[in-house]
């Protein structure tokens, strides 16, 4: 898959084994998808703030409108698919991924804008490149919906990455290369949660 490979070639990193493993054993599956359900519905919320925030750009509220929607029905399958497995849905807390990102976005426009959408690709990158990685490990019915929101991911990240380059207005290679560096080390190095973007699982969480 084409898309596919150009992901993986716009993250510094793949995701690293150890999370594979911890993310494949059965004990972690219901953090794996209530975290899951979690990050489909704040993608659908991170969107609409962005259009609320943004009324003059048209191109987008067209493109985050589409996204919106389409991250709600992920959600609605995510759960769906954890009431038929038994899987009761509530709070979690959020891993450092997101924030981590976030605490770098310049404060003045248009930077907060264009940095927003260049961590909203890195998202949906990461979150693509680890629907497949993941995919072989899991169970047939896990499988075939990680492997259909490949595609929708992918072109998410697409989604993000052209409004960035197009809101910009100069290259943006330097902010693009900042957020990959950052996205690198909180994927990288030790984490203490497991969650669906948590960073190497820690020593002691490895042993349990
Ligand atoms: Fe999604
Ligand atoms: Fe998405």
């Amino acid at each position: 898959m084409d898309a596919l490979n150009e992901i993986l070639a716009f993250l510094a990193c793949p995701t690293p084994k150890s999370w594979i493993e911890k993310a494949a054993n059965p004990e972690s599956l219901p953090i794996l998808l209530i975290d899951h359900a979690h990050c489909e519905k704040k993608a659908a919320s991170t969107a609409m703030n962005l259009m609320f925030r943004y009324v003059d750009r048209s191109d987008l509220l067209n493109k985050m409108s589409r996204l919106a929607r389409e991250e709600l029905i992920h959600f609605e399958q995510c759960l769906a698919l954890m009431e038929a497995r038994g899987i009761q849905y509530g709070h979690m807390s959020p891993s450092r991924y997101a924030a981590g990102l976030r605490q770098s976005v310049r404060t003045s426009e248009p930077g907060r804008l264009i940095d927003l959408l260049i961590i909203g690709a890195f998202i949906e990158a990461r979150s693509c490149e680890r629907f497949a990685a993941l995919a072989p490990y899991l169970d047939d019915e896990l499988a075939k919906f990680y492997r259909s929101l490949l595609k929708s991911e992918g072109r998410h990240y697409q989604d993000y990455l052209s409004l960035a380059e197009a809101y910009a207005g100069e290259p943006i290679d330097d902010r693009i290369a900042h957020f990959r560096a950052l996205e690198k080390q909180l994927v990288e190095e030790p984490d203490e949660e497991f969650r669906f973007h948590s960073g190497a699982p820690a020593q002691e969480d490895v042993a349990a």
